[in-house]
């Protein structure tokens, strides 16, 4: 398919995609904290809770520690699809584990649990990453805290990421839930970008696309940021958009009225 933005702008691929590499994303201070955090908190065999409203980066967080992770003593899990009942969602546990899934939920959870206790004799700490853990089923979530209880409650064989909106702590929160809240001991937030950090992700994405000069005029961004509240899924949508506005009007700069237009669109688009 014909792209003539990006030969407009010389890019060498499509800046504002999905598709960035692990080692290529962009780590401010704030969201490197994070993935310092999480690492800590995984030497200590610990589990963690992490929330962010959509688009502000937990996916990619999540990739930049398996990046960093060293990949001897740790074998990471990523399950997305939090959507099963209980008895799926071990079941969909014990593929990712490369088991062979079981068929009642007894010996699905044995099966794991075994899994988890033959890593530890091979000193290997496995870490669940449960993304979208909001959606969790209630009769998944009342039964994660006995997944983590190993040898009467006295080994941490296991870590839980669980990764999700803002109401995933919200719902850990109730009572109900408490068991297992209160053995997830890191309670993390990946926040929304600032303006500067809008700025600053702009460049970047542009630079890692063959691009080193200021495209998006400063005013421009301020509009850009106020419109995505700093979410970058969002940023990713507008900003492409905006590029290509900006080609098809032959001009060098990505100006305001080019980001006001496409933001005008792209709401009248989401409305209806
Ligand atoms: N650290 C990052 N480096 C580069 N791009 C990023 C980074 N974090 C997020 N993005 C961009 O924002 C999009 C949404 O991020 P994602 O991690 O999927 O958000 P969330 O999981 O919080 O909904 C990604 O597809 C990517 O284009
Ligand atoms: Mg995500």
């Amino acid at each position: 398919m014909a792209t003539p933005y990006l030969a407009h702008f010389a890019l060498n691929a499509p800046p504002f995609s999905k598709e960035v590499s692990d080692g290529d994303l962009w780590l401010p201070s704030s969201k490197q904290a994070v993935v310092d955090t999480l690492l800590d908190a995984l030497t200590e065999h610990a589990s963690v809770v992490l929330v962010g409203e959509p688009g502000v980066g937990k996916t990619c967080v999540l990739r930049a520690l398996r990046h960093r992770i060293p990949a001897a003593g740790f074998r990471l899990t990523y399950h997305h699809n939090a959507t099963l009942g209980r008895r799926d969602f071990y079941r969909q546990l014990c593929v990712a584990l490369g088991l062979a899934p079981a068929a009642t939920a007894g010996s699905l959870f044995y099966a794991v649990s075994r899994h988890v206790e033959e890593r530890a004799e091979e000193r290997i700490h496995p870490v669940f990453l449960i993304d979208e853990a909001h959606l969790l089923h209630q009769d998944t979530l009342d039964h994660l805290h006995i997944l983590l209880n190993y040898a009467w409650d006295s080994r941490a064989l296991l870590s839980l990421i669980l990764v999700g909106l803002p109401e995933l702590r919200e719902r850990l929160a109730l009572r109900r839930n408490r068991s297992l809240y209160s053995r997830i001991h890191h309670r993390l937030e990946v926040s929304s970008l600032t303006p500067d950090d809008t700025t600053e992700y702009l460049r970047l994405r542009m630079e890692r696309a063959g691009c080193t000069r200021e495209v998006f005029a400063s005013d421009a961004t301020v509009l850009l940021h106020e419109a995505t509240v700093g979410a970058m899924r969002d940023l990713d949508r507008l900003a492409a958009a905006a590029l290509r506005e900006t080609a098809r009007k032959k001009r060098k700069l990505v100006e305001r009225d080019v980001v006001s237009h496409v933001i005008e669109a792209d709401t009248r688009e989401r409305e209806r």
